[in-house]
């Protein structure tokens, strides 16, 4: 385990849309790279950066071209290079994001896998082995090619799967096992593309649909955990600093498959919808356990995460998000007070938390943007970095109609420097509350965690970290608990009152006590 994410705070950088440093419309390395000490005021020491890799863009870099290349519009490998070497002289560690379930269709292995002669790509993809083979259950590309077959999809149409075998086989004539040596060619390959970025200086990876990669495996996906298990060696070997994060959200698996940490995504009906994105079917009332009109269910929360921790204890970390680019910012549904309490509960929680760029000054999710880049539902998450009132919220020179995204036009569009100045920002509570768990052992990764007071459909919700108590009530009314403690304040949003054996927290408050 890298030693340094027992006290990692990320920051994700959605490139396209955080700073433009020459005026063409788009973010840029050399736009990150000046804004690293922002990041590092934050509290972060961490970044994850979305693909920078060269690509036709049809999902916003998730269809790599050429992984060893930065696209043209963010700069090039010697910027990049440039960033790594500046960032760590800042004390931050940065994460590329790694896509090893597909590429591009404009990927050179695609380009020859599609050829009709056989060549060493013919199984770099999965293909039928004719037009007129496409079993229902799979997502094909039919007819397209000179080749006699059709291709498998990961994802978007632009991007067929790559091929790392079959765990059960169907159908024998063209699924490979994952021991097939083409299969292992692809394992190989992937290896071969962390091992030039982490040469490079990079400091690890996000791995984007880490789950996906061998297919007709249900559950606990054994075959994909097998690769993944021998990438985590080499990396304990060649780099035993870097870290591998993943998409998977079932950390007891992905954290067994040897992943550091996995992420608690906004997945239907789970532990993290729950706390902050809930919302009847029907009515679209809000029943997030967040939510200020308290219509959450704690215990729904920890049933899933309490078990989840348990498992993974001492092998991996389960991060929380506050948002990230697939996802709606919470401000879409919540106040900017819901989303300053929900915010500063992620980064009181234990695990590795990742702060979306923005999301710290209360950055709203955009409605009815055309999509882009095929962000569709995802465009109104992905819009500039708003920094001061100046052209473009100071994201960019460039004329308005240029730019990638539009910045959000409406007259109180929060940016940066209007947040600076008030200690009661969203930006300096965040601020607040990284540095406070970066200063307390306690706080951070490994911290433990244990519930003080959760009772169903009430509020607040009171849990234990070393010497500290974290009580939250995120509801509009004045609520009480039962309460043990000696304690003193260290960090209060809204009012909260700890006397003898009873808590009395005012409407949306947050609270972090040390225990004398
Ligand atoms: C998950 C990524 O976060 C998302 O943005 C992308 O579209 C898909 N994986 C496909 O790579």
């Amino acid at each position: 385990m890298p030693n340094w994410l027992k006290n990692a705070v990320f920051y994700e950088i959605y490139p396209q849309t955080f700073y433009d440093s020459n005026g063409d419309g788009i973010g840029d390395i050399q736009g990150i790279e000046s804004k690293l000490d922002y990041v590092k005021s934050l509290g972060c020491n961490a970044i994850w950066l979305n693909p920078i890799y060269d690509s036709p863009f049809m999902d916003a870099g998730y269809d790599v071209r050429n992984y060893y290349k930065v696209a043209e519009r963010y700069g090039t490998n010697d910027d990049l290079k440039h960033l790594f070497e500046t960032a760590h002289e800042k004390g931050i560690r940065i994460l590329l994001d790694l896509v090893p379930g597909h590429t591009s269709d404009q990927n050179e292995w695609f380009l020859n896998s599609k050829k009709a002669e056989k060549n060493q790509y013919s199984n770099r993809y999965i293909w039928t082995d004719s037009v007129w083979e496409a079993p229902p259950q799979y997502k094909f590309i039919c007819g397209v090619t000179d080749r006699d077959g059709n291709y498998l999809v990961n994802f978007f149409s632009s991007q067929p799967a790559l091929n790392y075998g079959f765990n059960n086989i169907s159908h024998p004539a063209w699924q490979l096992p994952p021991t097939h040596p083409d299969c292992q060619a692809t394992v190989e390959a992937l290896k071969d593309i962390m091992r030039f970025w982490l040469d490079m200086g990079c400091d690890g990876f996000r791995v984007d649909m880490a789950d996906s990669l061998v297919k007709n495996e249900d559950g606990e996906k054994p075959e994909t955990c097998k690769i993944w298990r021998n990438v985590r060696e080499m990396l304990d070997r060649e780099y035993p600093e870097a870290a591998i994060i993943s998409e998977w959200c079932n950390p007891k698996v992905a954290i067994g498959a040897g992943f550091h940490s996995d992420f608690y995504l906004d997945h239907d009906n789970n532990g993290y919808r729950l706390l902050f994105r809930e919302k009847d079917r029907q009515t679209g009332e809000c029943q997030a356990i967040f939510g200020k009109n308290g219509k959450g269910d704690i215990t729904r929360f920890l049933e899933e995460y309490t078990d989840d921790l348990k498992a993974t204890k001492g092998k991996g970390y389960i991060s929380f998000i506050t948002c990230n680019h697939d996802t709606p910012r919470m401000t879409k549904m919540f106040t900017p007070l819901e989303a300053k309490i929900a915010y500063s509960f992620v980064f009181l929680m234990p695990g590795v938390p990742f702060l979306y760029y923005g999301d710290e000054i209360g950055m709203r999710f955009i409605d009815g943007l055309n999509s882009k880049e095929g962000g569709y539902s995802r465009t109104g998450t992905r819009t500039p970095m708003q920094w001061d009132d100046s052209k473009n919220h100071g994201f960019s020179d460039a004329d308005e109609e240029l730019l990638y995204l539009p910045v959000d036009h409406s007259a109180d569009a929060p940016t940066v420097a209007s947040q600076e100045s008030d200690p009661a920002s969203i930006l300096n509570t965040i601020r607040k509350v990284i540095a406070i768990r970066k200063e307390n052992e306690d706080l951070q990764s490994d911290g433990d965690f244990e519930v003080v007071y959760a009772k169903k459909n009430t509020y607040p919700f009171i849990f234990k970290r070393g010497q500290f108590l974290i009580a939250v009530n995120p509801s509009d009314k004045e609520q009480t608990a039962p309460f043990d403690f000696e304690c003193e304040p260290v960090f209060t949003i809204g009012k909260i009152c700890a006397a003898k054996k009873e808590l009395t927290m005012l409407p949306q408050s947050l609270g972090l006590l040390k225990i004398k």
